[in-house]
């Protein structure tokens, strides 16, 4: 595609659909190279929306009208997390690229169709909205990694419970926080983010259990979850969260042999070892000895301005996946394919809940999906669609 403008589609002017089209219509200075030609929702009232609010915008109310209609290049999934995976094989099977929102769906084996798709064209652009992956102190944290600073990780903990959501946010109704419209609850919708940087941090588990429990709600699916994990280099995990803790926390720990990286409070902190914790052991000789340690401290939007690329957050991916299509860059932050990372872990956390068990990935996809419509029918059962 380079040298052309790139032509958006957005399937969905939900909330989040609508907070796109305004990136591309009052923001637009920021994503050069990217136009919103196209939108599509089966909803009357924002279809109606779109034709008071997006000037020379065609709106559309069946998605497949709007890939065949020659208007658009990219098709943005911005529907409920349910429909995720069949609009962008849709997508694909039309010839048009694909960057869809998170999560990439619900359960492992439709989001394995929609990989298996993606295989098909690798002359499509396939990506996945992981907006945090633009934040500076996740990206400082792998960079800290892959450098190999850190050394091997022995530890990584999350704890992020500053996702409250009050009991008048699942009193609106609607698809959020129910087994049929979602499929879970702060698992699916509040930490997709969280749980792909986790993957992308340290790596994907090898086994996981955990406690996935409904507090304080009158909801049928997850607002807290504890969850343990183990990797195969022997490290273990910890993934805190919750939509009821008032205060919240968000704090990621992770260490290795070669120090530790604190993220908290909008900063990164890298204490680093002198030498590794395993080759001080050995020749140490004081009794209650510890490594050296030199201390760094990284500010999200100071680093940012340093690396003065993109600018953070969603506006940055679509920044990023517009220029990698025209070929103004050759790194891709987000591939499509790594959606299916963090959901992994997700549907592991999930049926080591609902189980009790230690559930090893790669897990049961089968089992999973026939433990999830179980829920679906008990809720059902209990009137609670
Ligand atoms: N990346 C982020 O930071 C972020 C933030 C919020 C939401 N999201 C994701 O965005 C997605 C949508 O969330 P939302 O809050 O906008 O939901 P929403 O309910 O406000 O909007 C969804 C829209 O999709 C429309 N829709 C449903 N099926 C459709 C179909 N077949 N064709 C066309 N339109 C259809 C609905 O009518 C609705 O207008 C979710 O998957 C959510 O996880 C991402």
């Amino acid at each position: 595609m380079n040298g052309k403008v790139v032509r958006y589609g957005i399937v969905g002017v939900g909330k989040q659909g609508t907070f796109y089209t305004k990136i591309f219509t009052k923001l637009k200075g920021l994503v050069k190279g990217a136009k919103l030609t196209a939108v599509c929702d089966i909803a009357e009232d924002r279809r109606q929306y779109a034709e008071q609010n997006l000037k020379g915008v065609k709106v559309f109310s069946d998605y497949k009208e709007m890939f065949a209609s020659g208007l658009i290049d990219v098709v943005m999934v911005e529907t409920p997390h349910y429909f995720h995976p069949q609009i962008a094989i849709d997508a694909m099977k039309a010839g048009l690229n694909v960057l869809c929102d998170k999560p990439a769906g619900v359960y492992l084996k439709q989001v394995r169709e929609m990989m298996a798709e993606a295989d098909k064209h690798p002359d499509l652009l396939f990506g996945m909205m992981f907006n945090q992956r633009t934040n500076p102190l996740y990206i400082k944290a792998k960079q800290i990694i892959d450098s190999g600073q850190l050394g091997k990780l022995t530890r990584i903990v999350w704890i992020i419970t500053n996702w409250y959501r009050p009991r008048a946010y699942y009193a609106q109704g609607g698809w959020r926080g129910t087994w049929w419209g979602e499929g879970g609850g702060v698992l699916l919708n509040q930490c997709p983010h969280q749980l792909d940087l986790f993957t992308w941090l340290a790596g994907l588990p090898v086994s996981v259990t955990a406690t996935t429990s409904t507090v304080g709600r009158d909801i049928s699916v997850e607002n807290d979850v504890t969850a343990y994990c183990k990797f195969a280099n022997g490290a273990t995990g910890v993934f805190i969260t919750s939509t009821h803790d008032a205060p919240g926390t968000n704090r990621l720990e992770i260490t290795g042999e070669g120090g530790k990286i604190v993220i908290e409070h909008g900063k990164l902190t890298f204490t680093k070892n002198a030498e590794l914790e395993p080759v001080f052991s050995e020749h140490n000789e004081v009794f209650m000895g510890k490594p050296k340690t030199k201390k760094s401290t990284y500010r999200g939007i100071g680093h940012y301005l340093r690396l003065k690329k993109y600018p953070p957050q969603h506006i940055g991916i679509i920044k990023n996946y517009t220029d990698y299509l025209l070929g103004k860059t050759d790194k891709f932050i987000a591939p499509g394919k790594e959606g299916i990372t963090g959901l992994t872990f997700s549907n592991a956390i999930h049926l080591a809940g609902w189980t009790g068990q230690e559930v090893h990935i790669p897990l049961d996809d089968d089992f999973y999906l026939e433990q999830l419509q179980k829920r679906i029918e008990e809720e059902k059962a209990n009137g609670k669609k």
